[in-house]
């Protein structure tokens, strides 16, 4: 095993992805606040919580939070509402890792499709969710607020979870 290797393996076996709790919501909000224009109130995290939503966060070795996720689970289907990772924790795979669990969810609770809307300008999200296997379903008009009051369209994706075992999650 390479040392780089070995390196790599420690890192990933000491990051922790965990139920979100009320207590991890400072951070969470703050890196909330720091990603998007238009970012989730700490209220929205709150009902999220106590809807019982599919909340996870994901701390580094030194516990430092490098993101988090929000899904909904629909009657045969799941909808992913909010996935952030850090921005220098970017490009390790660690949205990867939480999409994986979050399909070997979907699957062990029958969900068929995992859904999602994404800003049409947010070029690095699309590219991640083309990547991991979504597909553009369609476009909803005006969906997210937009500075001066301006609106911005939302593409719809979603991954089909049908006919596939769990060791090709998001392959
Ligand atoms: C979108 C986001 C969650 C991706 O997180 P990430 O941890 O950097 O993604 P990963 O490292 O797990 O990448 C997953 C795959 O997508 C690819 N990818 C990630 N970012 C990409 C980019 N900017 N351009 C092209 N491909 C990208 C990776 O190469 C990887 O593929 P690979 O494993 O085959 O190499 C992250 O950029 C983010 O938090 N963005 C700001 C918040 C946001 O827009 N959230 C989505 C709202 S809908």
């Amino acid at each position: 095993m390479s040392a780089e290797f070995a390196n790599r393996m420690d890192r990933v076996r000491a990051e922790r992805l965990r139920p979100m709790t009320v207590a991890a919501l400072d951070g969470v909000v703050e890196l909330e606040r720091l990603v998007y224009p238009f970012p989730w109130s700490r209220a929205n995290f709150v009902d999220s919580l106590a809807a019982g939503y599919t909340s996870w966060t994901l701390d580094g070795p030194g516990d430092e939070l490098i993101g988090y996720c929000i899904a909904m689970r629909g009657v045969d289907e799941m909808h992913l509402l909010n996935i952030t990772i850090a921005p220098p924790a970017r490009r390790r795979g660690h949205a990867r890792r939480m999409l994986g669990e979050l399909v070997l969810l979907c699957r062990s609770e029958g969900a068929r499709r995992l859904w999602l809307e994404v800003r049409e300008s947010n070029a690095d999200a699309r590219a991640t969710y083309v990547r991991l296997g979504f597909e553009h379903v369609g476009i909803r008009k005006g969906y997210y607020p937009a500075p001066e009051g301006r609106r911005e369209d939302a593409v719809v994706m979603s991954l089909v979870l049908d006919d596939r075992d769990e060791s090709d999650a998001l392959d």
